[in-house]
């Protein structure tokens, strides 16, 4: 039996080869045969960086759970974490919120320019689906579903459409509620569903991960609104006090830290009842939910 921290590694590790993998960087500035090099490198600054790889470790863990050879869907993990690289790069913008440090380096427009960082964002959201469209796994078209609809204008993009728009009044509780689902719960929800339908999970099962993938989700973005507070920047990668100075509607922004804090615990003990019911690898996913609101980074 391994420790919850030894799983992870292993899942993360396997996370970083495949990563390393799907984005070549060509020998010349351009040639038809390959990308641009530019674009390649812009893709790879961001891409290979050292992002803790939630997302593709709990894609893995679901299907690990029904599946024991994991190389059948690298692919799928790739494109998650693709997906969520892409999102930061746009985040970054001036246009969006205006960083200037993201994973421990300069954000990706400060490196590459506005025009590259948007380019390499769309390269690599372009890219998740033709690591996916490879997979002869018989449930992959469900998997690309699922991924699609949760990053998609129902799922984060929703999220960070209405995270954009700090004019909105009314309900504000509800509002960041629903801004946190969106916008980070969606694409944490994605990977755990994609990975237990991959793997050939029952009803039963996948309404758990969906369960889990929504709690575990509003833990983590609450627990980033307390980082951007008090985190340490050396340690996130990331400046704090971003969103205040940008009027972000966040949860201790309504609720205050302390509750803030309270209210992630209340969701991490909803993934931990969740993930009862999910198998094998249940002991891992209560270990990870619980490992959320202490984390540094
Ligand atoms: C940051 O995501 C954006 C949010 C949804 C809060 P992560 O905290 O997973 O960032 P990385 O991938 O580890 O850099
Ligand atoms: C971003 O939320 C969620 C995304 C979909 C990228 P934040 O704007 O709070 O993420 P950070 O704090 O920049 O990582
Ligand atoms: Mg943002
Ligand atoms: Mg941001
Ligand atoms: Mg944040």
């Amino acid at each position: 039996m391994s420790t919850f921290s030894e799983q992870y590694t292993y899942f993360q590790a396997l996370a970083e080869n495949v990563l390393e993998t799907s984005v070549v960087l060509p020998q010349e500035a351009w040639s038809l045969k390959e990308m641009p090099r530019r674009l390649a490198e812009a893709m790879r600054y961001s891409l290979l960086c050292g992002g803790k790889r939630i997302r593709p470790v709990l894609l893995l863990a679901a299907y690990q759970s029904n599946q024991d050879d994991l190389s059948p869907v690298l692919p799928f993990a790739a494109a998650v974490e693709c997906i969520h690289t892409y999102s930061l790069i746009h985040d970054d913008l001036p246009a969006m919120d205006n960083d200037d440090m993201r994973r421990g380096q300069p954000t990706n427009h400060k490196v590459y320019g506005e025009a590259l960082a948007i380019l390499a964002g769309d390269a690599l959201l372009t890219l998740a689906f033709e690591l996916m469209a490879s997979s002869k796994l018989p449930r992959a078209l469900d998997a690309v579903r699922i991924l699609a609809s949760r990053a998609g204008a129902n799922g984060m993009i929703a999220g960070q459409t209405l995270d954009m728009d700090q004019k909105v009044s009314g309900n504000t509780a509800g509002l960041v509620r629903y801004i946190h689902r969106r916008k980070t719960a969606d694409l944490i929800t994605a990977p755990v569903e994609m990975g237990f339908v991959l793997g050939g999970a029952d009803e039963r099962v996948l309404t758990a991960a969906r369960a889990y993938g929504q709690a575990l989700g509003m833990a983590f973005q609450i627990t980033d609104d307390l980082l951007d507070q008090k985190g340490n920047p050396e340690v996130t990668g990331k400046a704090i006090g971003r969103d205040k100075a940008l009027g972000k509607l966040t949860w201790p922004a309504v609720v205050g830290v302390e509750q803030a804090y309270k209210d992630a615990c209340t969701a991490v003990n909803e993934a931990v009842n969740a993930a009862d019911n999910l198998g094998k690898n249940a002991g891992f996913f209560r270990s990870l939910a619980n490992s959320i609101p202490k984390r540094v980074k």
